[in-house]
């Protein structure tokens, strides 16, 4: 796999948009490659920039400045050959109305060299009941379906999917985890972007995690995980009290201690040595436990551990923020 010449490179990415109360950098110089054959997911909270820069790698927004090579290619140079060759599914498409779902289908094929029978590629979205209808009464999830079989339909061999899932309901969910998983499997490389972290740990081989517009962390889901020094989160609460989380720290086996909504989350390396410790100590102290729980750690908590917030509840502006730590200029004099 990394033999093969890389899928995608980016470097230096900037992308600084207009925007009506000043400029806005949206992407921050973004570096990253895309391995051939592997799926490869960016990860981020709303206005992290990943849109933006899938966009740029699709060719369909112009970069501020850096370089994208996408198939050893530029847009600047070889844009109809590499229209041949990518699939898209855009965050929010938005398909002529009165046409089938079948007429939107042979439409996309037409645009390419080759590719599955047009029927085949709906039934692979369970779409093929629909095929007859007109796009406009098709369901959410249904449009998301079509825009999906859109991408596959002339077989190319890479794939974009932005936030692919969704809305979708849980069954159309795995279905297109099958979708993708059978890309894998022929070798295709698939580029997608997702809020959901179970999405991208089941599925990518690597993921970037993007933060402000920038690569904050990049590597397969376990290898991100195994970087806290823990597998395992030890999750509980206590009863009144509320003593600060480095009390916790020096458990047996405790890599981190963070507060979590009403209790304390400890990444650990063996939850069965620290969770006696843990229970030893609370009874020392007279402390009744509230709950406890185990669980596997997550790209959630590496996303927590690196930037101290959360990924699904993150509703900070989006805009790049003031850099913490230069203080010195709001003294006042
Ligand atoms: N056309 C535009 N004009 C001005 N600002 C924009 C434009 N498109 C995006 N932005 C801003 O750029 C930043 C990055 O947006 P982008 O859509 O790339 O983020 P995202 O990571 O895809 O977010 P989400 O998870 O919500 O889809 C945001 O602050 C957004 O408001
Ligand atoms: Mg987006």
């Amino acid at each position: 796999m990394s033999s093969a010449a890389p899928a995608i490179v980016v470097k230096d990415l900037r992308k600084t948009y207009p925007g009506r109360e000043g400029p806005v950098e949206a992407v921050r110089g973004l570096s990253l490659e895309v391995f051939t054959g592997e799926c490869f997911g960016l990860l981020g909270p709303n206005g992290a920039g990943k849109t933006t820069t899938v966009e740029i790698m699709e060719g369909l927004n112009e970069p501020t400045s850096g370089q994208v090579e996408v198939l050893g290619m530029t847009w600047a140079k070889d844009e109809e050959a590499l229209r041949r060759r990518i699939g898209v599914t855009l965050q929010e498409t938005r398909l002529p109305d009165h046409a089938t779902v079948l007429e939107m289908a042979r439409l996309f094929r037409s645009f390419y060299p080759t590719g599955p029978d047009p029927m085949e590629t709906l039934t692979r979205v369970a779409l093929e009941s629909k095929s007859g209808s007109i796009v406009e009464t098709l369901s959410g999830g249904q449009q998301r379906r079509l825009s999906v079989a859109l991408a596959l339909v002339g077989d190319p061999d890479l794939l974009f999917f932005d936030e692919p899932t969704t809305g979708l309901d849980p069954q159309s969910r795995r279905q297109l985890w099958d979708v993708i998983r059978e890309l894998q499997g022929r070798g295709r490389t698939t580029v997608l972007t997702t809020h959901y972290m179970d999405e991208a740990e089941r599925l990518c081989d690597r993921v970037a995690i993007v933060d402000y517009g920038q690569v904050i962390a990049i590597g397969s889901p376990r290898e991100l995980i195994l970087k806290l020094g823990g597998e395992h989160i030890v999750e509980f609460a206590v009863v009144g009290a509320t003593p600060p989380p480095e009390e916790f720290a020096g458990l047996a086996s405790v890599q981190t201690s963070r507060t979590e909504a009403d209790g304390y989350a400890l990444t650990v390396s063996q939850a069965h040595k620290t969770i006696p410790d843990l229970l030893a100590k609370l009874s020392q102290d007279g402390l009744e436990l509230a709950r406890l729980t185990t669980r596997q750690a997550s790209l959630e908590d590496v996303f927590v551990s690196l930037t101290g917030r959360h990924l699904r509840d993150n509703d900070e502006p989006a805009a790049a923020p003031v850099k913490r730590g230069r203080r010195g200029r709001q003294r006042s004099a």
